[in-house]
């Protein structure tokens, strides 16, 4: 997978992993809302971040990795500069969102799940951005843009290179 060079975890992870567990703890299946805590955090979750969160919950560590990888939305390394979501859900395909998914991935050079080289893009897949009758619909930098076609692709094109 293409990252940006920079994937090495903050010194002060740990100690800001703490604070986020400690947080959080507290709630019905902390888990989850941990895992998305350190998110918000870092924009990832830090992989050093996992055994502290496994011994604080008193769960294995092969248990916070299975979790954190399980769901897509929780990112392994930092993302890009901008990151843009192409919707795959049901009513998106049905208004052709596989074809501009592949003209993406075409277009930036990266595949769902990647990040450019030079650290400029994240292309992630979202099921459903709740804007279904505007499909095939998308989100950059949490701006919501639908029906998308050939206009708007190269829109957002140039508008990640920047
Ligand atoms: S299915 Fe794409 S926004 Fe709902």
């Amino acid at each position: 997978m293409l990252q940006p060079a920079s994937t090495q975890a903050p010194a002060d992870v740990a100690p800001r992993t703490a604070a986020v567990v400690d947080a959080l703890r507290g709630l019905e299946g902390p888990l989850l809302p941990i895992l998305h805590g350190l998110q918000e955090e870092f924009g990832y979750v830090p992989q050093e971040s996992l055994p502290i969160v496994a011994r604080a919950l008193n769960i294995s560590n092969a248990e916070a990795h299975g979790v954190a990888s399980f769901y897509h939305d929780y990112r392994k390394a930092p993302a890009g500069r901008h990151v843009l979501k192409i919707c795959r859900a049901e009513a998106c395909q049905s208004m052709g969102s596989e074809t501009i998914a592949a003209r993406m991935e075409q277009l930036l050079g990266i595949r769902f799940g990647e990040t450019s080289r030079d650290g400029a893009v994240t292309l992630e897949a979202v099921y459903c951005l709740g804007l279904c009758a505007c499909g095939p619909s998308a989100m950059l930098d949490g701006r919501p843009i639908g029906r998308l076609d050939e206009e708007a692709i190269g829109e957002i094109v140039t508008a990640v290179r920047q």
